[in-house]
């Protein structure tokens, strides 16, 4: 199937199964924001346990807090917000669309990618176990030729993003005859700044209404209160700070679901060092982050580092990590070794000493930041997208079924068991009950009675509960049950007493702490 019909049925799978709404539906929608429904919010509330514990748990030098959306709106000029937090547009005067200038170059270099990995796959067929990439790479004719154009495109891309040099975006889209999408035109406006921050006025005249942002990053709540913490909390450098929160960006081009919202919800830490020592501790951070993202076992082969070809006007180094969406490799989080340009910049326009007394050296310093910085709806997604399985499977009467189901991590899984009674009646239900009721304070539970067995486990596969456990008449004379296993379908008959023990370790997060070491 091909990938963007995946992502289509992922995207109606997630309405259909209670993940993700578009938010004002009944109005038709709002461009970019969603909700996330009864199994969604469960899913992304284990995401953020599983990064917040990671973080706070497993670091004792790192501290957590949870910061105003609102903020003084010096600050945003201080972080430079006001004057650089832009994108380039440009416009199809046919359609009328507005696009990123930068994604359309993307796009096109991922173009010249794609030709080129179809030409290996190509000879990988024909040659079989003989194949030797890295040779049939330096000297197929086809690959050379694409690579000289990506090679060319990329030099000329990464010089006018780093000159900011508008008019280079625009006629490199004009010299790659890029086309509207939707019109098929080649008819562009100029390339234009837009400011991505929402504004709104907080007091209530008129005359004292003061024009304030909703924070477009929630690293800037951190950083203004970085002398709280460390003295309340009388920290020692190196240590961090880690927020989760709601950031807001009126992104030009809002697509992809929510890879790309206009509200949507940020998990980060800043964390303060000696100056001159941010490059090892980026480097570390760097190692600690792609754990964090390989322990949940999508396969490794789907992470990969970007370096990026611009540095943010705060950055010494900055890299992302990208995963392997089914509409290509794309950024998940993003690590910044932020220099001390936001503490010393909040020192210059607030007027306050921000430094820390390092008593090793005997000698004050602003502490230079290095910054994780990952998106949880990105994460959601990147979590359902890995997670959505399609499988044939054999029915009673020998037929061939579609199964659909989400393999996802267990500790993450929105149900982590499902108690069903076989039948409605006999005192099958209440037995359900009582085990629901006796393992409720461990972990999510849901009881479902409705259609045949078969129905029942078959929506539970849907929204990927790892284990489902059937009370039958049996249950009632032994105190056994059957427990199905949501990957494989096997089924065991277990006693009740042993449920705990059983599913317990399996959705524990301690057993993905354990691969973080
Ligand atoms: N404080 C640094 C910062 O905000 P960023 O690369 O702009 O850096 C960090 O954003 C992460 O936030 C991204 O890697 C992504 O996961 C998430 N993110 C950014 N913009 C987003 C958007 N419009 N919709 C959803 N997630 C977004």
């Amino acid at each position: 199937m091909a990938q963007e019909d995946i992502f289509k049925k992922l995207v109606a799978h997630c309405k259909e199964y209670g993940f993700v709404f578009q938010s004002s539906e009944i109005y038709d929608g709002l461009g970019a924001v969603y909700d996330y429904g009864q199994n969604g919010v469960e899913l992304k509330n284990n995401i953020k346990k599983y990064w917040w514990d990671s973080m706070v748990l497993l670091h004792e030098n790192v501290v957590g807090i949870d910061s105003a959306i609102f903020m003084h709106p010096t600050i945003w000029k201080a972080s430079g917000h006001v004057d650089a937090f832009n994108d380039p547009l440009i416009d199809n005067k046919d359609s009328k669309k507005r696009y990123r200038a930068d994604v359309l170059i993307e796009e096109q270099l991922a173009k010249y990618e794609e030709k080129m990995n179809k030409e290996v796959e190509k000879a990988r067929k024909r040659f079989g176990d003989a194949f030797d990439e890295a040779q049939f790479r330096a000297t197929n004719q086809r690959v050379l030729a694409n690579q000289e154009k990506w090679d060319q495109l990329h030099t000329r891309f990464s010089n006018a993003l780093n000159d900011s040099n508008l008019d280079e975006l625009k006629q490199i889209i004009i010299d790659e005859e890029i086309a509207c999408p939707i019109s098929g035109s080649r008819n562009w406006t100029d390339v234009r700044q837009f400011n991505l921050m929402f504004s709104t006025d907080m007091g209530s005249t008129a005359d004292g209404a003061q024009k304030i942002y909703l924070r477009p990053e929630t690293a800037q709540g951190i950083f203004v209160n970085y002398l709280n913490v460390q003295k309340t909390g009388r920290m020692k450098i190196p240590f961090g700070i880690a927020q989760i929160g709601k950031a807001f960006r009126n992104e030009i081009v809002a697509r992809q679901f929510i890879f790309r919202m206009r509200e949507f919800e940020q998990m980060e830490l800043q964390f303060f060092v000696k100056p001159g020592t941010e490059l090892d501790w980026f480097e570390k951070w760097k190692e600690t982050r792609i754990k964090w993202h390989r322990a949940l076992g999508f396969g490794d082969d789907n992470y990969r580092f970007h370096e990026h070809e611009k540095l943010a006007h705060y950055a010494n180094a900055a890299v992302d990590v990208e995963f392997k969406f089914p509409f290509g490799f794309k950024e998940v989080e993003g690590i910044h070794s932020r220099t001390d340009f936001d503490l010393s910049q909040h020192q210059q326009y607030s007027g306050k000493k921000i430094q820390y007394y390092d008593p090793e050296l005997g000698e004050s310093y602003v502490p230079f930041v290095v910054e994780t910085s990952i998106g949880v709806d990105r994460m959601f997604l990147q979590v359902i997208s890995a997670s959505y399985c399609e499988e044939e499977v054999g029915t009673a009467s020998g037929e061939k079924d579609t199964r659909v189901v989400l393999k996802l991590p267990p500790v993450l899984a929105p149900v982590k068991m499902a108690v069903m009674p076989l039948v409605k009646k006999d005192g099958l239900p209440e037995k359900a009950r009582e085990i629901i009721d006796e393992l409720k304070f461990d972990f999510n539970c849901q009881y479902d009675e409705k259609d045949s067995i078969g129905k029942r486990y078959r929506r539970q596969d849907a929204i990927g509960t790892p284990f489902c456990v059937t009370v039958d008449h049996q249950s009632l004379e032994d105190q056994t049950v059957t427990i199905r296993y949501r990957d494989t379908m096997e089924q065991d008959r277990v006693p009740i007493a042993d449920l705990k023990g059983i599913i317990g370790s399996q959705v524990s997060y301690k057993q993905l702490f354990a691969k973080l070491n």
